[in-house]
């Protein structure tokens, strides 16, 4: 996991063999609950256990940050007790682990739109927050009213209200300073970006971050997930071979 985020440390993240930021798109609730004759949202319950699994393995597996995406700014969309129970869920998750995490030195963070939540979703989300915000073992960034594009729509409104405010010159703006302005300003780009269920689609998850990430899609339903498959992603990622736009140091050789 590399400090800094920035596309000229680039070279940093490479020779880094610090803890990786692994970033997740759990898929496959749904399906999970319909191949059992279940309502959709017994199968986003068997989530929350795969999550506390997965958080659990990731600390374990030399991953410094965890970013799961939990909520997307089209999920609205869903019917409206599905998108009612997943509200619930990030509060019972926040309510029967935040104490945990807290005392194992995980910092909690929530990424995406504070607006449009309920006020009992904004105060938990603001508490598992300021409760850990101390804490420095290990990240997990839920990314929760999260979209790729309104988080860099939503930094461009931001840096171009500096602009007007006569803060910041439009000239002066670079991919470092503007990438300051997203949600995600204070973790390092993903390393890695896993979609369990066996769907190979991006789906507005990090558009910015996912610059260099390796992607692996896994056939694994998201509440069969655990620390064995988060394994498996690591292990499929450490055989890929990064370069960032450059080439490979024993090509540079061969090229004299
Ligand atoms: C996608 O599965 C999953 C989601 C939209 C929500 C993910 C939520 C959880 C794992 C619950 C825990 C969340 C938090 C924030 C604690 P899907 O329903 O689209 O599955 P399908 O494609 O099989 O229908």
């Amino acid at each position: 996991m590399p400090a800094t985020t920035g596309l000229q440390n680039v070279s940093d993240r490479e020779a880094s063999d610090q803890r990786l930021h692994v970033a997740i798109i759990m898929d496959g609730n749904g399906r999970w609950a319909k191949q059992r004759g279940m309502p959709r949202v017994l199968g986003h319950r068997a989530g929350v256990n795969a999550l506390k699994r997965t958080v659990e393995g990731a600390q374990s597996q030399n991953v410094g940050v965890l970013t799961v995406f939990g909520f997307s700014t089209e999920n609205w969309r869903r019917p409206a007790h599905e998108v009612s129970e997943l509200m619930s869920l990030l509060k019972a998750y926040v309510e029967s682990d935040l104490e945990r995490l807290a005392k194992a030195g995980v910092r909690v963070r929530i990424i995406g739109r504070r607006t449009g939540l309920s006020a009992d979703i904004a105060e938990v989300i603001e508490r598992a927050e300021r409760r850990t915000e101390g804490n420095t073992q290990f990240t997990l960034q839920v990314a929760f009213n999260y979209g790729g594009q309104a988080d860099i729509a939503d930094a461009a409104r931001a840096f171009a209200e500096k602009v007007e405010r006569g803060e910041a010159k439009a000239a002066d703006l670079t991919e470092e300073t503007f990438e300051r302005f997203l949600s995600t300003a204070s973790a390092p780009h993903p390393d890695l970006i896993v979609r369990t269920s066996g769907e190979r689609r991006i789906s507005n998850f990090l558009l910015w971050e996912c610059a260099y990430a390796e992607l692996v899609f896994q056939d694994v339903l998201w509440p069969d997930y655990g620390p064995e498959a988060l394994a498996a992603a690591i292990a499929e990622y450490r055989r890929r071979d990064r370069r960032y736009g450059g080439v490979a140091a024993d090509d540079v050789a061969v090229a004299g």
